[in-house]
């Protein structure tokens, strides 16, 4: 049995959905369950010249023999899964867990309504903050009381359990990143939930003893959207002048860019109980690298980048993204562990 959680070790945007993909390709899990706090999540995952984008739906996706399972700490907002799953056509492998938290208009109106979340926190407006404060309160809706979502529904952690009994792999996605965890990020500029690997496990109903190994993501140049403390954070303009642009996956605002902050990589690291790092972006450090496959071509530059972050995170990068497409990766998983 093997099961693998992927988390995100910045503020999110790293690039998981990518190596989901990738990692799912290569080793072939029979399920991708997501965990994470909701539809607040933005994914892109580029296959080929196609790029899609997801918010309920785990970025797996891509990877068609696997069963796709929505884990039962996620909140659910019905009308974004229902209108993914039609776009994504992944009818009849998509299953949400019984008991997630449904958000519903009055969560979004909420979240949207509140100057405390939607300024000062600068929320994603997707009603999670709501909907999650409504479950601790014990009166939030779940998925089994939906009728619309009655034929997704399945008990994730048993699935999860049987596949894991009959020696198979399974892979769990985290979704946000470790610096706006509720519990270990930048309070009260962080999202609703923990967002560290034990919490993607918890949410999957996956005990701690059966987590063979940790991925953690971190971006060579590290993203943040909404308000809150960004250290390595530079001025617009000079990301603007090293080509370096993005925009929100959900909420398409302009991410906020900072430089490797090797202090926050190793805490991160510490407590994601990370095994194996990945590093996405590599080719923003030398452009020469963009595409690269494997390790020995890349520049000496982008080889020192990798020798300090790992030196920072302590503990090995397996995966270096060097573009967005998928087979833009280089996985040496097998010489580093
Ligand atoms: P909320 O999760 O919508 O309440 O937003 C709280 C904070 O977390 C805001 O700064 C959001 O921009 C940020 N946030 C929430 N989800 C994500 C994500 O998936 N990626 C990056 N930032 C996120
Ligand atoms: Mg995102």
């Amino acid at each position: 049995m093997s099961c693998t959680i992927i988390v995100g070790g910045f503020f999110g945007d790293e690039g998981k959905g990518k190596i989901v993909a990738h990692v799912a390709f290569k080793d072939k899990p029979v399920i991708i369950s997501r965990g994470g706090v909701g539809p607040n999540a933005g994914h892109t995952v580029k296959v080929g010249a196609t790029e899609y984008g997801v918010r309920m739906v785990p970025s797996g996706f891509v990877y068609k023999d696997a069963k796709l399972c929505i884990g039962s700490g996620v909140l659910v907002d019905p009308r974004v899964l229902k209108q993914e799953v039609e776009r994504l056509n992944v009818r009849g492998r998509i299953f949400v867990d019984k008991r997630c938290g449904i958000i519903t208009e009055d969560h979004i109106a909420r979240d949207k309504g509140s100057v405390h979340l939607s300024k000062k926190i600068g929320s994603t407006g997707s009603g999670c903050g709501p909907a999650n404060a409504d479950r601790v309160m014990r009166v939030a809706p779940q998925a089994k009381d939906v009728p619309e979502l009655a034929e997704y529904l399945l008990d994730v952690p048993k699935a999860i359990d049987d596949e894991l009994k009959a020696g198979k792999f399974v892979l769990l996605e985290g979704t946000q990143g470790f610096g706006i965890s509720l519990y270990y990020g930048t309070y009260p500029f962080v999202t609703s939930k923990d967002t560290s690997a034990s919490q993607i496990a918890a949410d999957n109903g996956v005990g701690p003893t059966k987590i063979d190994d940790v991925i953690v993501v971190f971006k060579a140049y590290p993203t943040r959207v909404g308000e809150g403390p960004f250290s390595t954070e530079m001025s617009a303009d000079t990301s603007d002048a090293m080509g370096i642009q993005e925009f929100g996956t959900v909420t398409h605002r302009k991410r906020r860019i900072g430089g490797w902050d090797g202090g926050m990589a190793r805490y991160s690291a510490m407590i994601n109980g990370c095994t194996q790092a990945a590093i996405t972006g590599i080719d923003r450090i030398d452009k020469s690298c963009f595409g690269m496959t494997e390790y020995g071509k890349l520049t000496k530059k982008a080889k020192d980048f990798v020798r300090q972050a790992e030196a920072d995170i302590g503990c090995p990068v397996a995966l270096i993204s060097t573009g967005p497409e998928i087979t833009q990766i280089i996985d040496i998983r097998d010489e580093v562990s």
